[in-house]
């Protein structure tokens, strides 16, 4: 750590203290947490975010989810990710559950088209039943097949609002939340203003950013205080919480 409470050296096993979750239950903490080239890229040319991250990043991407409630993806990561199931960790069990948690992160996946992976370990391998948050018109034959193994609830409108997203973790419980992105959903959920936190890696690499969705300027005029930065093998993984929380 070269910045922040605790100068020097960080386990990889001590990571998670310093991506603490606030005291506040029933009020959803939402934290986003991205990787990203020098330039900006959130994706290498084979258009994965893992061709760009390294084991460092891999360590804090793990200490970031690893007290969760929830890990909420956008459709298009659910599929090009081919993201993996969520699983219970013996050893952190006993502090799960002191701390009033389920054994693992629950997976909960925004998708309007509910063209997703079905027979991926996200969905058959996790340990609780992912959710799935769709829009009002969504299809009703990918609803069924899906309500064989997740739980999808339909939101009022065509598009999942962000806010009312939220509201369904929150009303299961589930008010710890990872935003893994894709650069769509995060666009979303920040400019509603909804991210109380912003977990970056810088990785040290130009790519160009043809690889990552343009989206729209987020006009959350909130600002983030920093609050610490990691290095190795010349990543920076940088923790922001926005201020005067
Ligand atoms: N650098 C990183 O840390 C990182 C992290 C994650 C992903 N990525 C990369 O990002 C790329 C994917 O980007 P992306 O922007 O397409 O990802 P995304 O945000 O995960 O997926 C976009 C899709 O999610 C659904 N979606 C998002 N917001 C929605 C809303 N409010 N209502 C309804 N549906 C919503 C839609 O799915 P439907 O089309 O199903 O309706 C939309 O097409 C990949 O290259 C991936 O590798 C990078």
């Amino acid at each position: 750590m070269i910045f922040g409470p605790q100068r020097g050296p960080v386990s990889a096993d001590e990571l998670a203290d310093h991506y603490p979750w606030p005291d506040r239950a029933g009020r959803a903490w939402v934290r986003a947490m991205m990787v990203s080239t020098l330039d900006g890229a959130g994706a290498g040319a084979d258009g994965l975010s893992g061709s760009i991250s390294g084991s460092a990043d891999r360590d804090v991407f793990t200490a970031v989810r690893r007290y969760a409630d929830a890990v909420l993806v956008g459709g298009g990561t659910m599929a090009s990710e081919r993201y993996g199931a969520m699983k219970a960790v013996s050893d952190d069990a006993e502090r799960r559950a002191a701390q009033g948690q389920a054994e693992a992160p629950r997976l909960v996946v925004v998708s309007g088209s509910l063209d997703l992976p079905m027979g991926d370990d996200g969905f058959l391998g996790s340990t609780a039943a992912p959710l799935v948050l769709t829009g009002s018109g969504a299809d009703p034959d990918r609803v069924a097949a899906l309500e064989d193994r997740c739980e999808v609830v339909r939101a009022p409108d065509a598009r999942v609002p962000p806010q009312w997203a939220i509201d369904q973790l929150v009303d299961r419980g589930l008010w710890r939340i990872v935003c893994e992105g894709g650069p769509t959903l995060l666009r979303d959920v920040s400019a509603a203003g909804l991210l109380d936190e912003a977990d970056l890696t810088f990785s040290p690499r130009l790519v160009g950013t043809s690889a990552t969705p343009n989206t729209d300027l987020i006009t959350d005029p909130g600002a983030f205080e920093l609050t610490h930065v990691l290095t190795a093998d010349h990543f920076l993984m940088s923790r922001y919480v926005r201020a005067s929380q």
